[in-house]
């Protein structure tokens, strides 16, 4: 089992083969990668060669008519017009971010393009992150449908308004895999598997790059954080992360190389330390891995003052340290801070940095210019920019909103509730608006005038006769509006009890160290389940929460996350059965935050937990494992995976394919959608490895008693991980197959890498 063949094709292109490349901390030999685009151009076609020649000329021509200040420059990213306008009167900046409103974009760009010496364009970045004046649900929540086309929708819808406005980046698709849940950031990326947030990474650079992302209605994207933001201990943001180049390669960086593959245009640096190096000084990360390995030829922006906080990391003594280890890392555009422009003139006199760095810096960001065709079309159109939700745009946030609910609880089919039915709406979130945006909305133009539709405007609307009062507040003591909620629910058919956290609980800086439902919720669900009313929580929120007493007292539970524009339509539409809930959870839910981390692709140990015998792996208060598990959703109708088949029960590890079939069966008596998954486990390897690994799944929507067969392909690409040298291994030996609805899948087979 340590016999390891070498290929590059697993470790770069994601494709099968056999082992890797080269080494991890020396500046050793890493393989090139199969080439990457800047935009969604297949690479290696003609068309998207000739482009690449040409637009690689247009660079080199105007970088040869770059003075030093002018190239410095470039590296600059402010936020404001002043700061703007300030530098384009002496050193034009390369970009500005946060600002938003076409007429005062193509001011500045006017200043820019005019009125400096070479007229190179700024680009425009903003947090575009699940819409620019539509909102759709969060990214978690998008994550919860199992289905990338949720967030290539939101992307495509997102990127169009965007950029009719004038916007020309986003910071977006955050990928950063988390074990995480008090971290409020949980709630900007996929969950806690690297393969689930690779596909909805890709899926998200398709929908905001497009083809090719000069179109008027496509943005370049930026992947972040990078790298390993995620693993941020104790859930608190910007904390130090230490964790092994296994663990870097297998969790955290796969769904940034598969960004790059699908041409991503620029990468963030995260905020956190790797192993003891700050990300914005990590070489081994940003060039090695990233530049050099990976072959990523957009440009890496540094995070909000990213490079200044090198000094208060402590590996930089002053701005110009900072700027060279920025620089000599591979972090080629400094936001907010200012230590390039203002020290690189200094750095490159003492021979600290090379001026061939700061050429490589200079033309990735024109690269990317260029490739948004900033200099045919530096301006917006005015009219045309996006104010207001369009019904198209809407009824897009209300499919999605409904698509990545996951129900966690029906006890006696309680829902769909009947259109006919009297229901108490109750609870803090009952008549919110802007909560139900979740973290990082209104931001575009518009934005801000377009409350989301709320639980009660979309029940009363679905034709439920409705009443309703807060009982509480989302974050407070007082119980004193219990008694009016009480009341009513002992007057209605059905409680609808809409609970959670409020926008602000998640997001940047809102880590929380309990994640329990805040204030008296549980005490106002508590007094409302003693009306003997069954009573339907629907949950907001942008993260796991802790959920026992929830779960032990509400008769059904729906887990809505933060759904966007559209949320009480969407919530109302599975409420009534319109839509038949198909979504799963892409993070386990624990049990007690004592459990934290709890994650479903975790080791086995030398003594996994076994309730009968003390000397395991386990706590002695809690029950084993979370309170729902990754990949758990249920559905209005019910459904059987069976009959596992596999094509081969070889798989050679010079690159073969094998094909896996199950059939899922809808055996309830309406239609619905299930989400089949599929897990392999290695059982013995050189690195001991986790004891599921999705590697496939596929929501299909089945009519009553239907049965289908759905077909996944495993290569050596997905039996492969990495070594603690970095290198992509295919091992000889066993592995097991699992099916299922969720990541406790027992169906199991079995097949050989030989
Ligand atoms: C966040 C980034 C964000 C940037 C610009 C930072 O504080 O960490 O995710 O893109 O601000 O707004």
């Amino acid at each position: 089992m340590t016999d390891h063949t070498v290929s590059r094709r697993a470790a770069l292109a994601g494709l099968g083969g056999t082992a890797v490349l080269g080494t991890a901390l020396s500046a050793g030999v890493l393989t090139a990668p199969a080439a990457t685009a800047t935009t969604g151009t297949p690479a290696g076609s003609n068309a998207h060669r000739a482009r690449q020649g040409k637009l690689e000329q247009r660079v080199s021509q105007l970088l040869k008519r770059m003075s030093l200040a002018e190239k410095l420059g470039q590296l600059q990213l402010v936020n404001t017009e002043d700061l703007a306008k300030q530098a384009l009167a002496k050193t034009p900046c390369g970009g500005v971010f946060s600002v938003v409103g076409a007429a005062k974009l193509n001011a500045l760009q006017k200043i820019a393009v005019e009125q400096t010496r070479l007229g190179i364009p700024l680009i425009f970045g903003l947090d575009v992150i699940h819409g620019y004046t539509t909102n759709f649900p969060i990214p978690l929540g998008q994550a919860s449908s199992f289905d990338p086309s949720v967030a290539e929708t939101d992307a495509t819808v997102s990127a169009a308004e965007a950029r009719r406005s004038g916007i020309t980046w986003t910071y977006a698709p955050m990928m950063d895999v988390t074990h995480e849940p008090r971290w409020g950031r949980i709630a900007e990326g996929d969950g806690e598997d690297p393969y689930l947030a690779s596909q909805f990474a890709v899926a998200k650079v398709h929908g905001y790059q497009g083809e090719d992302y000069s179109a008027g209605t496509k943005l370049a994207a930026c992947a972040k954080h990078y790298v390993a933001y995620g693993g941020a201990e104790g859930g608190r943001d910007y904390n130090t992360v230490d964790v092994s180049i296994q663990e870097l390669h297998n969790h955290y960086l796969p769904p940034f190389k598969a960004a790059v593959e699908a041409g991503i245009a620029t990468v963030m640096a995260a905020f956190n330390t790797v192993a003891g190096v700050p990300a914005h000084a990590n070489r081994y990360t940003l060039r090695d891995v990233l530049k050099d390995h990976y072959d990523f030829d957009g440009f890496v922006v540094s995070d909000y003052t990213g490079i200044q906080e090198l000094i208060m990391h402590g590996v930089a003594g002053n701005g110009a340290d900072a700027a060279a280890a920025g620089i000599n890392a591979g972090v080629d555009m400094e936001m907010v801070s200012t230590n390039y422009v203002d020290t690189g003139k200094q750095l490159l006199a003492q021979g600290r940095i090379r001026q061939s760095e700061i050429d490589d810096a200079v033309r990735r960001i024109l690269r990317v210019k260029f490739a948004l065709g900033l200099f045919e079309h530096p301006y917006v159109d005015e009219a045309g920019e996006v104010t207001s939700v369009s019904a198209t745009a809407r009824a897009k946030a209300r499919a999605a909103g409904s698509r990545c609910m996951v129900l966690l609880k029906n006890d006696n089919a309680l829902l769909p509730l009947k259109r006919t039915a009297n229901v108490a709406v109750i609870g803090p979130l009952a008549t919110a608006t802007f909560d139900l945006n979740g973290t990082w909305s209104g931001l575009g133009t518009g934005a801000n005038t377009t409350p989301p539709v709320t639980v009660v405007e979309g029940i009363t609307a679905a034709g439920a006769s409705v009443t309703t009062a807060p009982g509480c507040d989302i974050d407070s003591a007082d119980s004193s509006g219990f008694a009016a909620a009480v009341s009513l629910a002992q007057k209605a058919d059905v409680v609808v009890l809409a609970l959670g956290e409020s926008a602000a609980m998640s997001g940047e800086a809102s880590a929380r160290s309990n994640i329990g439902l805040p204030g008296v919720q549980e005490q106002l669900l508590a007094a409302i389940v003693a009306t003997k009313r069954p009573v339907a929580v629907v949950l907001f929120n942008g993260r796991p929460l802790t959920l026992q007493s929830t779960h032990d007292t509400a008769t059904a539970i729906l887990e809505a996350w933060a759904p966007g524009v559209e949320a009480g339509s969407a919530v109302a539409d599975v409420l009534f059965g319109q839509v038949n809930p198909g979504g799963k959870l892409p993070v386990s839910f624990p049990r007690a935050v004592g459990q934290i981390p709890i994650y479903y692709n975790h080791q086995n140990t030398g003594r996994p937990a076994d309730p009968n015998n003390k000397y395991t792996s386990k706590y002695l208060d809690l029950p084993s494992g979370p309170l729902y598990e990754f990949g758990f959703g249920l559905s209005y109708t019910t459904f059987t995976v069976s009959n596992i088949q596999l094509s081969s029960t070889k798989l050679s590890r010079q690159g073969g394919r094998i094909t896996v079939r199950v059939d899922v069966r809808n055996t309830g008596d309406r239609e619905g959608d299930e989400v089949v998954q599929l897990y392999i486990h290695d059982p013995v390897a050189s690195i001991a490895q986790p004891v599921r690994r999705l590697r496939g799944f596929n929501r299909v929507t089945l009519t009553a008693g239907q049965t289908r067969t759905v077909t996944f392909t495993l290569g050596t690409d997905d039996v492969g991980f990495y070594d603690n040298q970095a290198r992509f291994l295919v091992e000889t030996g066993q592995i097991e197959v699992y099916a299922g609805t969720s990541s406790a899948a027992d169906l199991k087979a079995t097949f050989s890498v030989v």
